[in-house]
């Protein structure tokens, strides 16, 4: 079967003692104030990176599948899924008191043609997709009832300018089926709480679009529990203010608000390659890349002043936000180093390749201290 991972590979590398760093685990500090999360995908469950499962329970509550129970990983060809990856996440997450973030459910992206078409090839019809997209919700909700925290329902459902983006969900069923993927994981698990979660929707005409649907679900009854904002940030952009406010706007709403895919890149990076349009990417230039041999300590500053104004910005919303999760476990790890230009050596995380904290791991200790 595909995507097995040995259970005594996932036991071995949990017996190995914890990191050797004696900084103190990021879920210690911010216990009482949020969740702190992680991605989490093969590479470390594989036990080629020794270091990463210890190092995972050492810091984190909450791990998010990075790519494993997306549908084209877990349900790759009409009537076949693929659980081996996911349910060893859900193994070692289970076993270290974890809690499991289910991503993703309804998304444009990572999702096979095959999904919108019919055996000949045509397109579904609206009736045909909303029970193929109940089908999914059904089996992979389903087979981990009672076992995951949340599931990212929708993603990036929101153009910029608030409207809703052109997708074949839109453009098949209609706009309904946002509500539709709502209702359905809802009768899947009763008892999972179900988000909204995209990126840029801190940027006022992007927060409103999901503003909207929040509001609309809620007009109908239709269980949301929270809005997820993704955190793909820049030292440079957004200005903190905006996320600011946006916790409060989705908190006003009734929403749960959590930081989702969390990471800050340091990179220079055009401005319309800000956010996380995986369609767009732009080629490698050595120009681009200015730090390929290591992170100048200026540098190394300016993140961690930027994660602290961050984190203190956070604490104080801390009633309102129910998670931070990292998009990667150390620098090596983050998808930055790869996108939007392939090749770059990025430092967008709080520790280094070598799992050694960097200034900015100890910026957000402080602000946490500072509280205590
Ligand atoms: O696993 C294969 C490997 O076998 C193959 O050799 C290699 C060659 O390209 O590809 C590997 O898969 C890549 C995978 O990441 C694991 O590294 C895929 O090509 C690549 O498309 C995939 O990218 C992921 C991306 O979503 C698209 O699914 C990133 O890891 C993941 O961090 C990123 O996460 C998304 C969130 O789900 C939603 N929000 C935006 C965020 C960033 O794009």
């Amino acid at each position: 079967m595909k995507n097995k991972i040995l259970p005594a590979v996932l036991i071995s590398v949990t017996l190995l003692t914890s990191c050797d760093s004696d900084a103190p685990g990021l879920k210690d500090v911010f216990a009482g104030h949020f969740l702190i999360g992680t991605s989490i995908d093969r590479r470390e469950l594989s036990g080629a990176d020794p270091g990463a499962l210890p190092f995972i329970t050492e810091h984190f509550n909450a791990v998010t599948a990075e790519n494993a129970m997306k549908w084209e990983r877990i349900h790759p060809e009409p009537g076949t899924y693929y659980f081996d990856l996911a349910d060893s996440i859900m193994d070692f997450a289970q076993n270290s008191g974890m809690a499991v973030i289910g991503h993703v459910l309804v998304w444009h992206s990572q999702t096979p043609d095959w999904v919108f078409r019919d055996s000949l090839g045509n397109q579904l019809t609206r009736e045909a997709l909303l029970e193929r997209m109940k089908d999914h919700i059904q089996m992979v909700v389903g087979h981990y009832r009672g076992k995951v925290l949340g599931w990212d329902v929708v993603n990036e459902a929101v153009d910029e300018d608030g409207s809703l983006r052109q997708t074949p969900w839109l453009s098949i069923i209609g706009d309904d089926y946002i509500e539709m993927a709502f209702r359905y994981a809802h009768e899947a698990d009763p008892e999972a709480e179900l988000y909204y979660n995209d990126y840029n929707n801190e940027e006022p005409l992007k927060r409103a679009g999901v503003t909207a649907i929040v509001t609309n679900l809620k007009e109908k009854g239709i269980r949301i529990d929270g809005v997820g904002i993704q955190g793909h940030w820049h030292l440079d952009s957004p200005d903190f203010t905006v996320v600011d406010e946006s916790i409060n706007e989705y908190a006003n709403l009734g929403m749960k608000v959590m930081i989702t895919e969390m990471e800050i890149n340091v990179l220079p990076t055009p401005a319309w390659l800000y956010g996380a349009e995986i369609s767009k990417t732009a080629e490698y230039r050595d120009s681009l890349n200015p730090y390929a041999k290591e992170l100048p300590d200026s540098v190394g500053l300016q993140l961690a002043d930027r994660y602290a104004e961050l984190f203190r910005l956070l604490l104080r919303h801390s009633d309102q936000v129910s998670r931070v999760t990292f998009w990667g476990i150390n620098d090596g790890y983050s998808w930055k180093n790869d996108w939007p230009i392939p090749g770059r050596t990025n430092y967008p995380l709080l520790f280094d390749r070598d799992y050694n904290p960097k200034p900015a791991y100890y910026a957000i200790i402080k602000e946490a201290a500072k509280l205590k």
